[in-house]
């Protein structure tokens, strides 16, 4: 069944022309010319190929791909694409976003990124079908998409990528939203996908579900030794803990990561080149600081781990790497090490540069790192990555820094001392029940 043409109105000075989706029979015929492609980094094997085409033409809507022996289990979030289902408006929503994020992007997405998005042939006029989209990214990069309802739980979206899996939503935002805070098919397609064929960011992300594996494997075998409730509750919290700051090193990296090309910022993060509007915010405005970091470099890396943030807004600080090949050094044993370490350790805001930063530009909202405490004492406004994090660290401060080793305690000596009358003072306020000192900040999100 085709469906019947859609009228694009014009939002733009450059009008959308009347689209037609492609019909289901054009879409299998495509799907079985893109299968027998030979000359692809990953092939697909005959018998594959068949069987998928077979799956497709069964009308099945998409929901996992199976081109590979491997799967993974989405439970209660599993979802699955109908191509046929999606309405005028989300067509219409994809066209105005593709429009909007090719103008930026072509200014200040990095030159791998572009490369890697002409791969996918991504119709800019209607939302991709996934059966043609996943085995496209199969055959590039050896990934594939599995499709789901909403914003997942972050162990299910790293298990996905132990496995080569990409989750990926079928919630299209509405015509000319800008920047969202839950993935859609805006982020998760036209932002994510075309980072898979810059190898070292696929490799990446591949050792970041490796590092949630290994954290959770270790959870369960600490479950089954414990004796109490209290112990059970104590080793949940600190696998959570550990996720949390292994969820920043990749928000840092593949959400929100720039790259020098040529002496200047190019963006790679999905996050970023999803929201044309915060693609240009990355690069150009003032506000933000920006820190050239060495993801080779275990203080570095441990700077990233330490450092909190908002999903709700612009990014504060940018982190720019000088090339992708350091990421290769991101092995899942380093990420767990280093997210060890930034357990033991205070923790930075989203908008203050610290000593020992490699600095690219002071944003206009840089603060010292003994701000977010004086600004808490004083009971003066902040947001809740200030709050949260200055609580944290005067709870840690309280009861003791114990550097473990030499990379710890440099990291703590680099720090400005805090007055001991903070100290007195949080304590007080504290005994006074201030209500947002009960605030958690084990409530970070990936998306
Ligand atoms: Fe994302």
């Amino acid at each position: 069944m085709s469906i019947q043409p859609i009228q694009l109105q014009a939002t733009t000075s450059s009008a959308f022309e009347i689209t037609t989706p492609p019909s289901r029979a054009f879409r299998l015929q495509e799907l079985a010319r893109i299968l027998k492609n030979r000359n692809v980094p990953y092939p697909i094997d005959s018998h594959t190929a068949q069987a998928y085409h077979a799956f497709a033409e069964s009308g099945t809507p998409f929901g996992i791909g199976s081109l590979t022996e491997s799967t993974v289990d989405l439970a209660e979030h599993a979802n699955s694409q109908n191509f046929e289902s999606l309405t005028t408006e989300e067509h219409q929503s994809w066209a105005r976003l593709i429009e909007d994020q090719q103008a930026t992007k072509h200014r200040y997405a990095c030159r791998e990124y572009l490369q890697g998005e002409q791969l996918f042939e991504i119709n800019e006029k209607t939302i991709p079908d996934y059966y043609l989209l996943n085995a496209r990214i199969y055959q590039q990069t050896g990934w594939q998409l599995a499709t789901v309802s909403d914003l997942i739980p972050a162990n299910i979206f790293f298990h996905c990528h132990s496995r080569k899996f990409f989750p990926v939503t079928t919630f299209m935002r509405p015509l000319g939203a800008g920047y969202l805070e839950e993935p859609d098919i805006g982020h998760d397609i036209a932002g994510h996908v075309a980072t898979f064929t810059i190898p070292q960011v696929a490799r990446v992300m591949n050792n970041h579900g490796l590092a949630n594996d290994l954290i959770h494997q270790e959870k369960h075998e600490k479950l089954r030794l414990a004796e109490s409730e209290t112990e059970r509750q104590a080793i949940e919290n600190a696998a959570s803990e550990l996720l949390l700051l292994a969820g920043r090193l990749y928000w840092f990296t593949v959400e929100f990561g720039l790259v020098l090309e040529d002496q200047k910022l190019k963006a790679f993060g999905a996050g970023i080149l999803s929201s044309p509007s915060e693609t240009i915010f990355s690069i150009d405005s003032p506000k933000s600081n920006r820190i050239l970091i060495d993801i080779e470099n275990d203080r570095d890396l441990l700077r990233l781990a330490t450092t909190d943030y908002l999903i709700s807004e612009f990014q504060k600080t940018y982190f720019v790497m000088k090339d992708f090949d350091a990421l290769d050094s991101l092995t899942p044993e380093r990420i767990l090490a280093t997210v060890r370490t930034a357990k033991n350790l205070p923790h930075h805001t989203w908008m203050e540069l610290v000593p020992g930063d490699n600095v690219h530009n002071v944003g206009t909202i840089m603060m010292s790192p003994l701000e977010k405490y004086n600004r808490l004492l004083a009971n003066q406004q902040m947001d809740q990555c200030l709050t949260r994090t200055a609580i944290r660290n005067l709870m840690l401060y309280q009861s003791g820094t114990r550097p473990r080793n030499a990379l710890e305690d440099e990291f703590l000596q680099k720090l400005p001392t805090l007055p001991i009358s903070m100290l007195s003072r949080f304590s007080n306020a504290k005994q006074n029940g201030n209500p947002q000192y009960g605030n958690s900040y084990l409530d970070g999100k990936i998306t």
